[in-house]
């Protein structure tokens, strides 16, 4: 179904029906099209009425059909609009729910409109990095001002339709007992026949001094703007509105979009949009798969983990449970938690009824009976398999069946883990990324014979707890800390041959990293990686590290937590500043390993960086514990600060070019530790069909 043509005495009614919002997707807009010459043909039809099915009036571009060809096929969006505006009979708009981006455009394009209150109006286009395309630019602010529509086309951001209702762009908002579709009726009799009839396009956007108020927003805009090119372009064409006629504020705006459409920065959103979409889709696991309730958790460890992770399921409405070993280690990480909701609540971002019921939601335990009710744990204890192994026995013993037993490993092996439990089905790995309360990463590790049930009811509760689950097969550091692992590596070797932190730091950062490889290992801990490298000196001898970063835990410098790592802090202040002493280290070990220092060229610093994360992220495809490269990509982008405008490293490699990618990695390999670019199968394969990872 797409649109249905009804009659109601002299008013024909379009029904837009598309679900999910009635997205205007080309069977729709040919349907609508259709309705409108039926009525103009039909004699006995004096006004014209269109509305939505269902959940909404129109949530704007159908987004199944957004890369197609269908998008932009005719009847386009802005043909559907001329023939309304043309129409010699009047047309309402019928809005509930949702009006947004090319639903409000057509909203927009009819004579009148009515709305039931509550209904969200937006152009929310500019999320996407692209503009209102099909006349949202000119004629919301002929109905709303220029100021309002400025702050709606640039902000994407909704407003209630009541809230509107003293403005030109609804004739009537109802009250919130009102039958629509009647009302709408009754208003179309109403206007069935005056004339002229009123166009939103003939209206005049009167704003006194607007030159000064349109440079003033430019100026603000563009600090806002960052590498993002469709803030400012929002504010021009919506400039266009007062300063051209209509007809050359529409032609402008289109020639605006398209060129927005085809800029690497929407682009890189458009992706990451789906990408975030399809990353809860698991074929092998069917949308109907059940889920577990949970109503109840607990977390095992208190510590920095524990303590956000348990702050996540309370913010969700999920009262936790902690336990710990030691009365010590709970009172403190229940304290800790308490000192963050009363910084939120400090901050005027939680009322004190809400930081009570928070604050009431958490307790804490030294035993596991007191546990054993929990729907889910989340085990959260010393990066230990021993330890594990020991809570996970617990956990077995005393958890009631169907609880979900979740593991926040970030590196060890997760099927040994399932193996310490009568029921591995049950065991799942719930990486959380730290800051846990704040970060939105969560990866979801399924195990060799973790159930369908527990990895679809993981997912559902990734949603609720508002993180984004991207599902991992098992092996070491999951998908986002193997693929870092190579990117860290080479950030070491590149201090070796000749940079300094803060070279690949400032390099990486321009790139549009949120840190550098540095400043990151300063505020994570520097003592981490170094542990971790111990292990793997002992399990896997042949894996070559630069000893940089060992000397550098040896001189006691961690990080932030110590006052020093790869650079130097002062108390109170969390800049880095360049250490002499650090470089000085680099520069001694270059000579003791005979490598003659360099200068390498910040490009070089950032195709290292970037494209060892890339080959390792093929690696993980061809291995199958990611399940497309859009997953890695959401990994990156919201658990590791990749750039967005870049749309994480595998969007960005296809973007460059995998055979460029491709003829870069044999020049590195050329180079010192050239066997760290020996490339991922796929990659050869896709770059010699010309193809990329997304397709
Ligand atoms: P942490 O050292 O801050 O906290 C661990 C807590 O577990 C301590 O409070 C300790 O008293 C408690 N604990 C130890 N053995 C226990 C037992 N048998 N029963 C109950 N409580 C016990 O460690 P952190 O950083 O919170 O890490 C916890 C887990 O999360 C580790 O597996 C780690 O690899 C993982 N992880 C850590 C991240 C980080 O950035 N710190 C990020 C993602 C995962």
């Amino acid at each position: 179904m797409s649109a249905e043509y009804t009659v109601n005495g002299s008013v024909a009614v379009i029904t837009l029906n598309n679900p999910p919002v009635n997205g205007l997707g080309l069977a729709t807009r040919s349907a609508a099209v259709d309705g409108i010459r039926k009525a103009l043909a039909d004699e006995a039809v004096k006004a014209i009425v269109i509305t939505g099915a269902g959940k909404a009036f129109s949530g704007g571009a159908d987004i199944k059909e957004f890369n197609s060809p269908k998008a932009l096929a005719e009847p386009t969006l802005g043909t559907l609009i001329s023939v309304v505006e043309n129409s010699t009979k009047p047309v309402v708009a019928a809005i509930h729910a949702v009006a947004m981006g090319g639903g409000l455009e057509l909203a927009l394009g009819c004579n009148y409109r009515v709305a039931m209150p509550g209904a969200q109006i937006a152009l929310p286009e500019v999320k996407l990095g692209l503009l209102p395309g099909a006349g949202g630019t000119q004629r919301l602010p002929r109905v709303l001002g220029l100021e309002m529509a400025l702050n709606m086309v640039v902000s994407g951001t909704p407003i209630a339709s009541e809230k509107l209702a003293k403005t030109a762009i609804f004739d009537e908002v109802f009250g919130p007992e009102a039958d629509l579709l009647g009302s709408a009726i009754a208003f179309a009799n109403k206007v069935a026949h005056l004339r002229p009839l009123p166009k939103v396009r003939e209206r005049k956007v009167d704003y006194p001094n607007h030159e000064a108020f349109l440079q003033f927003s430019r100026n603000t805009v563009k600090a806002m703007s960052g590498p993002f090119p469709a803030l400012i372009e929002c504010v021009e064409t919506v400039a266009a509105s007062v300063t051209k006629k209509f007809e050359d504020g529409l032609k402008f705006e289109r020639e605006r979009f398209i060129h927005l459409m085809h800029t690497p920065e929407s682009k890189a959103l458009r992706h990451a949009f789906f990408a975030e979409r399809v990353a809860s889709k698991v074929p092998d696991v069917p949308s109907d798969t059940p889920v577990r309730s949970i109503k109840k958790a607990a977390v095992v460890g208190a510590g920095t983990m524990g303590g956000g992770i348990a702050m996540n399921f309370v913010n969700a409405g999920i009262p936790v449970v902690l336990l710990e070993t030691k009365q010590e280690a709970l009172d403190k990480g229940i304290a800790t938690i308490r000192k963050n909701y009363e910084n939120t609540m400090k901050k005027g971002k939680l009322t004190p009824e809400k930081f009570q019921q928070r604050v009431d939601m958490i307790s804490g335990t030294l035993s596991y009976a007191e546990i054993a009710d929990a729907d889910i744990v989340v085990e959260a204890v010393f990066e230990d398999m021993g330890v594990k192994q020991a809570v996970f026995t617990q956990l077995d013993a005393v958890m009631k069946p169907g609880a979900i037993l979740a593991s926040n490993t970030s590196t060890l092996d997760l099927d040994r883990i399932a193996s310490f439990t009568k029921r591995p089905q049950d065991v799942v790995g719930t990486h959380f990324f730290s800051p846990a309360n704040v970060m939105k990463l969560l990866e979801i590790v399924r195990g060799a014979q973790t159930s369908k049930e527990v990895l679809a009811t993981t997912l559902a509760l990734s949603k609720k707890l508002r993180k984004t689950g991207v599902v991992s097969g098992v092996c070491d550091g999951f998908i986002g800390n193997r693929m870092i692992e190579q990117y860290s590596r080479q950030a070491g070797f590149l201090l070796e041959e000749g940079c300094t932190p803060e070279q690949v730091d400032k390099a990486a950062e321009k790139f549009g990293f949120a840190m550098g490889p540095f400043r990151m290992g300063d505020l994570a801990g520097n003592d981490i990686g170094w542990y971790i490298r111990k292990r793997r000196y002992v399990e896997s001898p042949e894996i070559t590290y630069s000893k940089t970063a060992d000397l550098l835990c040896e001189m006691g410098r961690y990080g932030q937590k110590t006052g020093a790592g790869w650079y130097d802090y002062k108390v109170g202040d969390r800049k880095a500043y360049a250490s002499g002493e650090v470089d000085a280290m680099i520069v001694a070990h270059s000579a003791e390993i005979g490598v003659a220092r360099r200068k390498v060229t910040g490009q070089e610093i950032v195709e290292r960086l970037v494209y060892s994360l890339v080959n390792e992220g093929a690696r993980i495809l061809d291995e199958g514990i990611a399940l497309r490269a859009s997953d890695i990509d959401m990994v990156y982008l919201t658990g590791y600060g990749f750039p967005l405008h870049r749309g994480g490293p595998m969007f960005y490699a296809d973007q460059v070019g995998l055979s460029n990618v491709l003829m870069a990695m044999q020049g590195y390999a050329r180079g010192r530790h050239g066997d760290a670019w020996a490339p991922a199968p796929s990659m050869v394969r896709l770059a010699a069909e010309g193809k990329g990872f997304n397709g």
